[in-house]
């Protein structure tokens, strides 16, 4: 989604902005644009597509100059063209101001309206450009642009974190956050400014985050952060947790492929220290909560949005299975607004892997509003979610750069089964049978190297299932959140509408889509409803409907019934989730691939949603 990233210092602003830029481009936007001050002079460049448009466009009209801001729009108020995207100007002439928005104005049409009767232009249909007028207009004559966007915020209602900078004020940014990351970087003689620490790493690992209602105004030399109501504030400094190295491609064609080739990496660092062979469970160091209190917990709540609401709910099976736990599953953007009853032995957990969810923030706050101790599972380590959640378990997965969330879901699925082993040696769960859980994850790692080497003859199918217009994805208990997140997969890079199912609903009205055109992929490892499940695949061949099956090694009776028949290692029944969803990743990135789709880059997408 949008990117901030400003720069004040020695070196020419450009080539840095352009930078900081692409490294956000992982984030899903459809323009670019920069504003660049040369002392009391200011040039405006954007350009709809990618930033390389931008670049080309800065090579044939330079912007010379060592302060400057730059974004990277997904539209929301107005389509994606040179015109809406940002920087926003507001003045006379070639404007007194220049602005950068991430988020949404809820209150634009009303301001925008005010402003116009007041004989302002506007050039743009987006929300954001009503701020650059507003501060245009608060900045007057003057030169103290720190306080007029000072003056501005209370009139904004919706999300926002801010750039902006003015030629009346060269070497000056000012930035401010509502409900939108932001964060400084410290660098020697220099500042910088972006909504996500990647695009600031290379510089500087120091940085200051900035927390809701802070305004910020930076100068090569020096920065001061001042809270709305609150006045100065002094910082706190941490250091960034990111390896340039760990986010680069290597030999891999796309981060989503190089992601998923990550994974038996991904689950054994989820459950590196947290295992405890000795007593047959899982310990965590940052629930902040201790046996007692979790033992008190009667109902278990976990809100989250898209993949992670998946793995949330491969989470209530285990949670149930292993600790005998009520549990329910929320998407964010329904519980926030919802008056979901909560009681106070309900323990809520928001799941988010860039820890920046709109929804899944909202619902963290809704839930911390009325009293109820709201854990976070969470990748990204000093995100919003995860510095607002009153504990949690980190993920460990490192950066997950792919829009389409593969590694994520492993990482989230490895610790919801610590979590539900945890909860269960609380409870009812023996120590022999913890331990067959703590044995079983131990051996995840390797046994995902073997799916992964089965990767040919997932192309096979691949190339199959390229031609289908509509596929569905089936799956019993366990497998059934796996294969909603396979339907997911497919349709969100490779553009084929597909649904995912329980394996028994299908007789219930999705049986009369099956024909020769439309495959079917069962997500059918051995386990207690194997046999069930076996039948609804004769079921769909009856009605000459192909059939992926991903199954356990060696089970001949599935590998008849299947078309193509994609295998797992035999593994206990609570871990199957973790191999069986990998066949699936595979195959969604092969079908993008062999369409020649943007796997990177999905149409529309954005890696984090900090719009509601
Ligand atoms: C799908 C995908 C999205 C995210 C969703 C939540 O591949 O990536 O569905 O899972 O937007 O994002 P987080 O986990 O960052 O809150």
């Amino acid at each position: 989604m949008c990117g901030i990233v400003g720069y004040t210092g020695s070196d020419p602003a450009g080539p840095v902005l352009l930078a900081g830029l692409r490294r956000l481009e992982y984030r899903g936007y459809d323009s670019a644009g920069v504003a660049i001050l040369d002392g009391s002079r200011m040039a405006v460049r954007k350009k709809a597509g990618r930033v390389k448009a931008l670049e080309e466009s800065l090579g044939e009209l330079p912007a010379i100059g060592s302060c400057g801001i730059s974004h990277t729009r997904w539209a929301t108020h107005g389509p994606a063209n040179d015109r809406n995207a940002h920087p926003h100007v507001g003045g006379t002439g070639e404007g007194t101001v220049a602005v950068v928005h991430n988020g949404v104005i809820e209150n634009h049409a009303a301001l925008r309206q005010d402003l116009e009767a007041a004989g302002v232009v506007f050039r743009s249909q987006t929300d954001t450009e009503v701020i650059a007028h507003l501060i245009a207009v608060e900045l007057g004559d003057g030169d103290d642009l720190y306080e007029a966007v000072q003056r501005v915020l209370p009139k904004l209602e919706g999300t926002y974190g801010l750039a902006v900078v003015s030629p009346r004020c060269p070497g000056q940014i000012v930035g401010a956050r509502l409900g939108s990351p932001l964060v400084v970087g410290l660098g020697d003689n220099e500042h910088l400014l972006a909504s996500d620490p990647a695009a600031i790493a290379p510089h500087t690992a120091r940085v200051a985050y900035l927390q809701d209602d802070e305004v910020v105004r930076l100068t090569p030399t020096d920065f001061e952060i001042r809270h709305r109501e609150r006045g100065s504030i002094t910082p706190r400094i941490d250091r960034i947790d990111w390896s340039p190295v760990a986010s680069e491609l290597g030999n891999h064609a796309h981060y989503m492929q190089k992601e998923i080739h990550e994974q038996p990496e991904t689950v054994r660092d989820a459950c590196r220290g947290r295992l405890r062979r000795g007593e047959g469970t899982a310990a965590f160091g940052g629930l902040n909560m201790t046996p007692r209190q979790l033992r008190r917990v009667r109902r278990v709540v976990l809100v989250a949005c898209g993949t992670s609401w998946h793995a949330a709910l491969v989470g209530e099976y285990l949670i149930e299975r292993l600790a005998n736990l009520p549990v329910e599953v929320e998407y964010a953007g329904e519980f926030r607004y919802r008056n979901a009853p909560l009681d106070d032995r309900t323990l809520v957990f928001v799941l988010s892997q860039s820890g920046e969810t709109a929804d899944t923030l909202g619902a963290l706050r809704e839930s911390k509003r009325r009293g109820h101790p709201t854990l976070a599972i969470c990748n990204v380590v000093g995100s919003t979610i995860a510095r607002e959640a009153d504990g949690g378990i980190y993920l460990h997965a490192g950066p997950e750069v792919g829009v389409a969330s593969t590694k994520a879901f492993s990482a989230q699925v490895a610790v919801l089964t610590l979590l539900a082993l945890h909860l269960g040696r609380l409870r009812q769960l023996s120590f022999t049978d913890g331990l067959a859980v703590v044995e079983a994850l131990e051996k995840v790692p390797e046994a995902l190297t073997r799916v992964l080497a089965t990767e040919l003859k997932i192309i096979e199918a691949a190339e199959r299932l390229s031609q289908a217009r509509s596929v569905m994805y089936l799956g019993r208990d366990l497998h059934f959140p796996v294969a909603l997140e396979g339907a997911l997969k497919l349709k969100e890079i490779s553009y084929i509408h597909a649904e995912g199912y329980p394996t028994a609903e299908m007789k219930h009205g999705p049986l009369a889509l099956i024909d020769p055109e439309t495959p079917s992929v069962f997500v059918a490892p051995r386990g207690s409803l194997h046999s069930k499940t076996l039948s609804n695949i004769e079921e769909v061949r009856a009605r000459m409907g192909p059939v992926i099956a991903v199954g356990t090694d060696g089970d001949e009776e599935l590998a008849a019934l299947a078309d193509f028949f994609l295998p797992i290692p035999d593994v206990l029944e609570v871990v199957q989730p973790l191999l069986a969803v990998v066949p699936l990743q595979l195959l969604a990135y092969h079908v993008a691939r062999i369409k020649g789709c943007d796997i990177d880059k999905p149409r529309n997408l954005a890696k984090s949603v900090t719009v509601e």
